[in-house]
């Protein structure tokens, strides 16, 4: 089994394998199920059963809701705030503003100390799990690839519904309560749709009216055509119908060039083995050493340590080292609409973003802020005790102050123009579907 064992040990299993520092190259491929092929499928059935049509017509209903409740401020305490205020479905779900972390709370003056992530393709994300093991043909299934999945940025929620009460309720985001989201809903204009689709009485208790605005909120995000359309320019590219400009297709190399930006190590980059679209992540929690946001209010307090899945959003790995620092890998689809970078919105371009997979461990003086003794502080949102989590595979590999970079200033201007081939709405729809389609039609075919 090829893990390294990382510093100092927990009392659990650590996360091993390549999320290991310096740990080898394995390949994660993610095994999300397709989900796209059975809504198609589900959509085009020729004589539902009642119970199924039923059913089908609740998930409507609920998702017409779901809509409405994600754009509707009265929801919060404020009266102001919006899911869509964070993630503006205009931006593909991305934040409307270039602020590093938003605003939130009952008068709008809270900051928290997380940049909020699109919200595309959250159907790719695995459940959360401590020891993923990739069964792709190509794998070996024996290698541990470490913590992996979950909802937000460390990982500690796994449905939709789950978490949508985090926002509603948290007090530097929409700040309600209960009682107040309960009271909202049956005044709202969709709370129609709620009764009709969740039963008349759906409404009257207010865990049973909070327990519907989140069940609508999970319908609306099971919407693939809305979440998960997959019309980049890349998925043209991958379905054979676009080609890239010559900067964009280096880009691609580079980013895949296991000596070079070895960035598909992560950011999963091919089409699954069943011909799957691949989601540009997976989802593996990683400590990449993103510099200290001096930016963020909460960060005045230099005892103040945001460390991703060791806490203090997630409590169940607390005191548990080898979690600390580890952040999920994000899905780099609809990136380039964003304006602020890492779970802590640290880095304010693409290029930024990516100079600093290349010089990171170079000129860590560019990253990182200094000491009391005048010296740089490498990693200076970690503390030292966490510091043999951060992640050494390439583009890190073998680099230090004085080496040269794996990427060149040539190459990170390639590599931002291939990121900008991931933007949906290159392409009126999703083209995988054609091709599954037709892939069905020649089957029928040859089976006549
Ligand atoms: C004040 C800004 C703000 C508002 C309002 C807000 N969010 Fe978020 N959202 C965030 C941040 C920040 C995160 C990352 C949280 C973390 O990592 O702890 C997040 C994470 C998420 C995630 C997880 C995404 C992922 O990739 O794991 C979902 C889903 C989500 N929000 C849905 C919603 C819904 C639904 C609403 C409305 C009920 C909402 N958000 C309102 C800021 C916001
Ligand atoms: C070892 C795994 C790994 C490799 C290799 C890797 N990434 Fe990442 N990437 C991550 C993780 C983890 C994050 C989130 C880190 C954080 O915010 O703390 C991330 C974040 C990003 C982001 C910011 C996304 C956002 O929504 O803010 C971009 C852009 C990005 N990576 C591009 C790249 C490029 C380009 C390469 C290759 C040069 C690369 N990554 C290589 C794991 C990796």
């Amino acid at each position: 089994m090829a893990c390294k064992q990382a510093a100092s040990p927990p009392a659990t299993r650590e996360p091993t394998g390549r999320r290991g520092p310096g740990a080898g190259a394995h390949r994660l491929r993610l095994l999300a199920a397709f989900a796209v092929v059975a809504t198609a499928a589900a959509a085009g059935a020729a004589t539902p059963d009642p119970t199924y049509a039923a059913g089908f017509e609740r998930t409507r209903l609920l998702r017409e809701a779901g809509r409405l409740v994600f754009s509707d401020p009265a929801l919060s305490a404020s009266g102001k705030q919006s899911c869509a205020s964070c993630h503006d479905p205009k931006r593909r779900y991305n934040p409307p503003n270039g602020l590093d972390v938003q605003r939130g709370g009952s008068d709008l003056t809270a900051y928290g100390f997380r940049a909020p992530p699109t919200l595309t393709y959250l159907n790719r994300i695995p459940p959360y799990s401590n020891h993923f093991h990739e069964s792709d043909e190509e794998g070996d299934e024996s290698v541990d690839g470490g913590p992996a999945g979950g909802l937000t940025w460390d990982g500690r929620v796994d449905r939709g519904e789950r978490q949508a009460r985090l926002p509603l309720l948290s007090p530097f985001e929409m700040a309600n309560t209960a009682h107040g989201v309960a009271q909202a809903v049956r005044a709202a204009r969709y709370a129609p749709l709620l009764r009709e689709a969740l039963g008349a009485r759906a409404l009257d208790r207010d865990e049973d009216a909070f327990a519907a605005v989140t069940r609508a909120l999970a319908a609306f995000e099971e919407d693939y055509d809305e979440f998960s359309p997959y019309t980049s320019k890349y998925d043209a590219y991958l379905t054979g119908r676009a080609r890239l400009s010559a900067r964009e297709a280096r880009g691609l190399a580079l980013f895949e060039d296991e000596d070079k930006g070895n960035c598909a190590e992560c950011h999963v980059s091919r089409r699954g083995r069943d011909g799957s679209p691949p989601a540009l992540s997976d989802y593996g929690l990683i400590a990449l050493g993103v510099p200290r946001n001096g930016r963020i209010p909460r960060n005045a307090d230099p005892a103040f340590h945001d460390l991703g899945a060791c806490g203090p959003e997630r409590a169940d790995k607390a005191g548990q080292a080898a979690f600390c620092g580890l952040f999920r890998t994000p899905t780099l689809r609809n990136v380039a609409l964003r304006k602020a970078f890492f779970h802590n919105g640290s880095m304010r371009s693409l290029r930024d973003v990516v100079a600093f997979y290349a010089t990171r461990d170079i000129t860590p003086e560019r990253w990182y802020g200094k000491g009391a003794d005048g010296r740089v502080r490498r990693y200076d949102d970690l503390p030292e005790e966490y510091q043999a989590n951060v992640n050494r595979d390439a583009p890190f590999a073998g680099q230090r102050p004085g080496t040269r970079p794996r990427l060149d200033a040539r190459d990170v201007d390639d590599l931002v123009a291939f990121l900008g081939t991931l933007t949906d709405g290159y392409l009126p729809r999703n083209p995988y579907r054609a091709e599954r389609a037709r892939a069905a039609a020649r089957t029928a075919k040859a089976g006549r």
